[in-house]
């Protein structure tokens, strides 16, 4: 999955040649998952359609501050500005950089560049000469030293017959750019995450297991958010029917307690930071019985004995860990979780109160209390669990940083 999966990507696209490639341009930025708007000059209209490009991007197309055909709308360029996650300025023009450099907003892609608060990225295009005029050199790095994004041109052959520097990027190289530099900066790219999801699952003979009702949605989501922030994640899940496909997830599968232990042994050494959400068996059947047990009039007396305490044994062998738990509490919620902070050496733990309405395992939803090794406790509001799973991740961000 693309990091622009979902983003807003605004293409403003000026008066050059290249133009004509912003129709492969929107095409990818779509397929990548993204949202697309696009604004004109008024010149870049010579070299591609408004309709070409509102076709493909699904959405109209502005290059004015207002449209008389539609009743004089305005267009609102703060509005556009703020609306981005991604402003791409492609083919910039000698002109418009230079404008841009000195602050001149005398159409709607300058007032938009202005008014704009997300990464701006430009992908200069012009000819040989132009390039290498000290005034567009002195653009370039200003703009830069301004804080935005060159997507440097290539050479190549030019539209003049010279050859040289100046043609844009192609939009191909344009998207991996991006991609790359949001995830170059995304705040947990280089960490390594550990996370453990679902029930687990003890059996007691071939076709019957002691488990709990947990979905694993709250792992799955925990996941998801670590890797939508750049982590490389070790899903350790327990059964469950939750589906992820991301890039940056490996999904480990595993049944029992002891399962769960091994894989997540084999994989705290080189992690950064381990999340355990999953519901983990306390108990398991101290024999297992090789054949289906069969039924008796007689009650039936299973021996249970406990399973080893994975997010314990993790605390004892911590090095630069940092290492989240979980607690599932009916009373004395703080006190409870606070103690098992210590005992089992965490960093950090998510305490869920079977007393609030909404919160669990077995819901959409969740409302989590987060108390750090000082014990100090921050209360969220009752939310869907991959809003949860965001504040939780957030709060671990805030801590690598602290
Ligand atoms: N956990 C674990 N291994 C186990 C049991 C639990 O790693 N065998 C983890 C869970 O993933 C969770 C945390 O321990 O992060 C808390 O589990 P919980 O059952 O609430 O805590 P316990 O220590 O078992 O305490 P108690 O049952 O007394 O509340």
């Amino acid at each position: 999955m693309s990091v622009l999966s979902g983003k807003k990507v605004l293409l403003a696209v000026t008066g050059g040649i290249a133009a004509y490639k912003t129709a492969g341009l929107v095409r990818l930025f779509i397929k990548s998952g993204a949202e697309v708007k696009v604004i004109m000059t008024p010149a870049s209209k010579d070299f591609i359609t408004p309709l070409t490009l509102s076709t493909l991007s699904k959405n109209p197309v502005h290059s004015t501050f207002y449209d008389e055909e539609e009743n004089d709308l305005w267009n609102n360029h703060v509005e556009l500005g703020l609306w981005a996650d991604v402003m791409v300025i492609a083919p910039a023009t000698a002109n418009t950089l230079s404008k841009m450099t000195n602050g001149i907003c005398n159409n709607l892609v300058l007032a938009t560049y202005l008014s704009a608060k997300c990464p701006i990225y430009f992908a200069p295009a012009m000819d040989l000469d132009m390039y290498k005029h000290p005034s567009t050199k002195n653009s370039l790095d200003k703009l830069q030293s301004f804080g935005n994004i060159m997507i440097p041109a290539t050479s190549g052959e030019l539209a003049s017959g010279l050859v040289g520097e100046g043609r844009m990027a192609e939009p191909e190289d344009i998207v991996t750019f991006i991609e790359k530099d949001i995830v170059s900066k995304l705040p947990l790219k280089g960490k390594k995450v550990l996370i453990t999801a679902g029930p687990t699952y003890e059996a007691i003979d071939p076709v019957r297991f002691i488990g709990n009702h947990s979905s694993g949605k709250m792992g799955f989501e925990l996941a998801k958010s670590a890797a939508n922030l750049g982590a490389e994640v070790i899903l350790i899940s327990g059964p469950s029917s939750q589906k992820v496909k991301h890039s940056f997830i490996n999904r480990v599968d595993v049944k029992s307690a002891e399962d769960m232990y091994q894989a997540c042994h084999e994989h705290y050494e080189n992690s950064d930071i381990a999340i355990l959400s999953a519901a983990v068996a306390d108990y398991r059947p101290k024999n297992v019985a090789d054949k289906k047990i069969k039924k008796k009039d007689a009650a039936l007396t299973i021996e249970l004995e406990p399973t080893k305490d994975i997010l314990k044994s993790l605390g004892e062998i911590k090095k630069n860990q940092l290492l989240v738990g979980f607690a599932l509490e009916t009373n004395n919620e703080l006190e409870n979780a606070k103690s098992k902070i210590t005992r089992k050496n965490l960093d950090l733990i998510v305490l869920n109160s079977l007393r609030d309405k909404g919160a669990g395992f077995a819901t959409d939803t969740n409302k989590i209390t987060i108390i750090d090794k000082d014990l100090n406790p921050k209360r969220f509001d009752l939310k869907p669990k991959n809003e949860v799973a965001n504040d939780i991740i957030n709060e671990i961000i805030l801590k690598l940083h602290a």
